[in-house]
């Protein structure tokens, strides 16, 4: 059974084939160029790059694939959340194609997508575990008991992970998005140059708006309008000491969360779990703990078409398909009722 996932939710329009759990290819056309100048997504010129990219990136998924559209026996696509626009490309793209092609369709949500993508490294994981889900749109920590059901067990109060990140980004004039440049400045700088601090939230509930404010005060002792940042600050040393305030709050509340529900996988999920730091920490603590760590490789962290394509899949076989009546949302929790 061959599926094609389409993922249009932010900035990359993402296509791959699946044959039945395995990539076959996945392609990402990244719009990173396009909005770096604005420090940030701008809504609008996502929706017309995506209406560009997304029979190029498709075709090209295709052709990597070595399969024709005739082959393909399911659509899936990201249908929540996102950027309504951008949403819209996709989800009415596997739409026409489903109606075109007499075959059906499914919505799926992005954030499962995020989380089943460890499924496509590591097939035999099986359930239940916890994931700690970090992405630009999301923290937040679910008992994965089975597919489709996710207890949700906190979340951020304000700024997702990669949000923060990216703002801090910003703030030291760098580019967006931050995640990676951060990570990599990080690499060269002391983690304990600066005392930021740690989020109090209870639970296992996340906040970093404190922690970027309290990011922002500090570079703002050495940046000036007209002079810019001050050569004197150490913007190594800024990275490394943020990333060590958002990596230690992340490893602690999943490790808690890890012995509360008592589970010993835990998966790590979203386009932050491609950073260094988060990934050797979270490694050290669950071999000290002697927990399984699933962490998908950097490709399936980001946004990408094969974790949707995978999603869509494994919902299909269990008999579970979407009306071409669907319409994206822009948001909408990951959750299982009751
Ligand atoms: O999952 P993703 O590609 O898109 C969303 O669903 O949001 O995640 C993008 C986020 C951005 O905020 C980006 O700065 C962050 O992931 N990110 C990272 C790293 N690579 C990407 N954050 C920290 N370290 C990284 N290496
Ligand atoms: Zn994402």
């Amino acid at each position: 059974m061959l599926t094609l996932g389409i993922e249009t939710s932010c900035d990359e329009t993402a296509a791959a084939v699946l044959r039945d759990d395995s990539v076959l290819s996945s392609i990402v056309a990244s719009q990173v160029k396009l909005h770096e100048k604005y420090g940030g997504v701008v809504p609008e010129l996502a929706s017309r790059e995506h209406l560009k990219n997304i029979i190029p990136v498709i075709r090209e998924a295709l052709a990597q694939a070595s399969v024709r559209l005739d082959d393909i026996g399911l659509v899936a696509a990201t249908y929540t959340p996102g950027l309504i626009g951008a949403l819209l490309v996709g989800v009415s793209t596997a739409k026409a194609i489903a109606y075109a092609q007499g075959i059906p369709f499914i919505g799926v949500h992005h954030g499962e997508g995020h989380i089943l993508a460890a499924h496509l490294e590591y097939p035999g994981i099986g359930y239940p575990y916890l994931a700690l889900l970090v992405s630009g749109g999301h923290t937040a920590l679910y008992h994965v008991k089975g597919l489709g059901d996710y207890r949700m067990l906190g979340q951020t109060r304000d700024d997702a992970a990669g949000e923060a990140y990216d703002k801090v980004s910003k703030l030291l004039d760098l580019p967006y998005p931050g995640g990676p440049v951060i990570d990599k400045l990080a690499q060269e700088g002391n983690p304990l140059a600066v005392n930021f601090p740690r989020s109090k939230q209870a639970g296992y509930d996340f906040s970093f708006s404190g922690l970027k404010t309290a990011v922002r005060n500090h570079i703002y002792l050495f940046k000036s309008k007209d002079k810019g940042i001050d050569p004197a600050l150490n913007i190594r040393d800024v990275a490394a000491s943020f990333q060590a305030a958002v990596v230690d709050t992340l490893v602690e509340k999943t490790m808690l969360a890890a012995a509360e529900i008592n589970v010993d996988k835990i998966v790590v999920a979203g386009g932050v779990a491609a950073n260094s730091s988060l990934r050797s920490r979270m490694k050290q603590e669950a071999d000290k703990r002697g927990m399984m760590l699933y962490l998908p490789g950097m490709d399936l962290c980001i946004d990408n078409a094969a974790m949707i394509a995978l999603a869509g899949y494994l919902h299909f076989q269990r008999g579970e398909t979407s009306s071409l009546d669907l319409n994206p949302r822009p948001s909408m929790p990951l959750t299982t009722p009751g």
